[in-house]
């Protein structure tokens, strides 16, 4: 997916301390196949050199209204013209204010009236800037225009203070700038993910667990991301890194993943638990570590709480996406656990000493109410792809009967 490929990126750069952050915003879209032409105000080249925009783009750095060199090659109305999306990072609060104010001292502002392209915005400034009710009622103006305003964070700033006005780090702002050009099944859709294992402390060093890698479910949130959904990813402890444009949770035990779940569910139009979660968890967890001095120990242990059959028992239910791992009588198995938890699809797959678990290849066979599907074996990355699409159209074919 390179949603961004050959895509016109006007980057507009105001003067901020987070001006550095801008190079690095400017290389990942290059990276992305972006074309990106920097336009900068006067005073952000205080804070950075235009050359270094300019190396990193390959297009020499726009800077003023009133040069006739640039003027005669592409004009401020062609520029406007030429772009596909207006990203001003950072934004300081006087770029805001120029912009709901609908003034045009400077070309970025100007640009920023004569497109018709959507323009997305950074905020960057200190925290009382951001605060100040001239700043959040010009915030409103542009919201309220269709401009999508990204962030900012809160965290510590450069002159000191704690609090909101951070600009975002630049690969938040490359995934929000690629969800513009996403073309995907799932555009708008919030899906909430469950991927690997869980891990149930008998004490501070050991823990009861399976061997969930998390490879198939981080495979499925990459492709739901990928067709436009929003995706939360809840994750057992797994070494993978987390897929584009997907934000992840990390959690350690079942009744953890089962509040972060919960906690993601509002607004959610799909539910997919891939995680293996452990069924059963330690009664007691000693304190410290267990002794090895009798022979034999025994673990008593008790139920963790079903999360799949939870979130499908809600009145307001997702679509519910379940798995079932089984060693043997795989489609009998799978369709009781699909009945008995009330899901819109279960996806089954044999595990055992060499498959399902850890393995780069799987193979799944797919049950809803009147039709299944066996998917055959392949890398996890592909099945996934073909289990999406599955999910979206049985997703679409219930919305289309409740709608009708
Ligand atoms: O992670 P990998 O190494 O890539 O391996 C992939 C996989 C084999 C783990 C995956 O394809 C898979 O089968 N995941 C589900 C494993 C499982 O726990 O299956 P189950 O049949 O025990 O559970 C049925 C369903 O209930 C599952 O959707 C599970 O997520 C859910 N469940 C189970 C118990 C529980 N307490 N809460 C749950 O939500």
């Amino acid at each position: 997916m390179q949603p961004l490929r050959g895509r016109h990126v006007l980057l507009g750069i105001s003067a901020g301390i987070a001006a550095y952050k801008a190079a690095e915003l400017a290389r990942l879209l290059v990276r992305e196949g972006a074309e990106v032409q920097a336009v900068m105000t006067r005073s952000a080249a205080e804070f950075i050199a235009p050359m270094t925009l300019q190396a990193l783009t390959g297009r020499p750095v726009r800077d003023s209204l009133f040069d006739p060199q640039h003027e005669a090659a592409m004009g401020h109305i062609e520029l406007a013209r030429w772009a596909d999306v207006v990203v001003i990072a950072p934004a300081t609060a006087d770029v805001i204010a120029q912009l709901a104010a609908g003034s045009a001292p400077d070309l970025l502002s100007t640009l920023c009236l004569a497109t018709e392209a959507p323009v997305l915005v950074a905020p960057a400034m200190n925290q009382a800037m951001w605060r100040h009710p001239a700043t959040q009622a010009n915030i409103g103006v542009l919201a309220g225009r269709g401009v999508d305003i990204l962030g900012p964070g809160d965290g510590e700033q450069a002159c000191g203070d704690t609090g909101p006005g951070r600009m975002l780090e630049p690969t938040v702002i490359l995934a929000a700038i690629e969800q513009r050009f996403v073309q995907g099944r799932l555009i708008g859709k919030r899906v909430v993910v469950t991927a690997g294992p869980t891990r149930e402390a008998i004490d501070p060093v050991r823990f009861v667990a399976n061997r969930s890698s998390g490879k198939m479910g981080f495979a499925l949130a990459s492709v739901l991301a990928a067709e436009g959904a929003e995706v939360v990813l809840v994750a057992g402890p797994v070494a993978l890194s987390t897929p584009r444009g997907v934000k992840r949770i990390d959690v350690e035990n079942a009744l953890q993943m089962h509040r972060a779940v919960f906690d993601a569910l509002a607004g959610c139009d799909l539910f997919v638990a891939c995680a293996a979660v452990a069924d059963f968890r330690p009664v007691d967890v000693a304190e410290r570590k267990i002794k090895k001095t009798d022979e034999v120990v025994t673990l008593q242990l008790k139920r963790n709480p079903d999360i799949l059959a939870d979130v499908a028992a809600r009145p307001d239910r997702p679509f519910c996406v379940g798995f079932a791992a089984e060693t043997h009588d795989l489609e009998d198995y799978a369709e009781s656990k699909r009945r008995a938890k009330g899901l819109d699809m279960i996806a089954a797959n044999l595990v055992g000493a060499s498959q399902g678990f850890e393995t780069d290849d799987n193979a799944l066979l797919v049950i809803w109410e009147g039709g299944k599907v066996a998917l055959p074996t392949q890398n996890k990355s592909q099945l996934a792809v073909e289990l999406v699409k599955l999910i979206a159209d049985r997703f679409d074919a219930q919305t289309a009967t409740q709608d009708s």
